[in-house]
């Protein structure tokens, strides 16, 4: 897999938006700690691949929360597989994309240990507008499909 660095872009931003988790076994901890990694390069198209390199590891593969980083969080990653069904059983999309890309005002209320997408989605796609709204809406589709019944 292509790895790309922009982890210089991504620090000029002070986002850090990329994660790992790791565990300590060198010193015998069990303890979590969150690493921040390169950025790695996806394709806008695949929702799939988006969700799997960025987000899994809070959110978890399967969207319940469950990521191997979430037990490093002061705030459990929400259960994105439970949006439709705590919303009356219909796929919340706006709020969804909302949270993804970060707007301010949602950004405000929120406790800011969920990254902000947008910015860092802008430079994968060199400021292409269309393309950050295509990730964004994959990325979208993609959660829409761990619901659970
Ligand atoms: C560093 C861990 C982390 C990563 C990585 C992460 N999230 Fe989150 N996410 C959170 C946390 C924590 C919350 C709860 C936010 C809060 O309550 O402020 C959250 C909340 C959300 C919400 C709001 C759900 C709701 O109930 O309104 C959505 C949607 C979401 N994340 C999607 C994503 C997507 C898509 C990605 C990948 C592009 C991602 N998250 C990556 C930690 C993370």
């Amino acid at each position: 897999m292509f790895i790309k660095k922009v982890g210089s872009i991504v620090v000029a931003l002070s986002l850090l938006p990329a994660f790992a988790a790791s565990q300590d076994q060198s010193q015998g901890q069990s303890a979590s700690e969150i690493k921040h990694v390169p950025v790695k390069v996806t394709s806008a198209a695949s929702g799939k691949e988006m969700y799997v390199s960025y987000c899994a590891v809070c959110h978890g593969a399967d969207g319940k929360g469950n990521g191997p980083a979430a037990s490093a969080l002061k705030t459990p990653p929400s259960d994105l597989a439970a949006l439709s069904k705590n919303n009356g059983g219909k796929f919340p999309s706006l709020k969804v994309s909302t949270a993804i890309r970060g707007d301010a005002d949602v950004v405000a209320h929120g406790t800011k240990e969920m990254p902000v997408w947008g910015p860092l989605f802008r430079d994968l796609s060199q400021g292409h507008e269309g393309e950050v709204q295509q990730r964004i809406n994959n990325l979208t589709k993609y959660i829409e499909s761990l619901q659970e019944k």
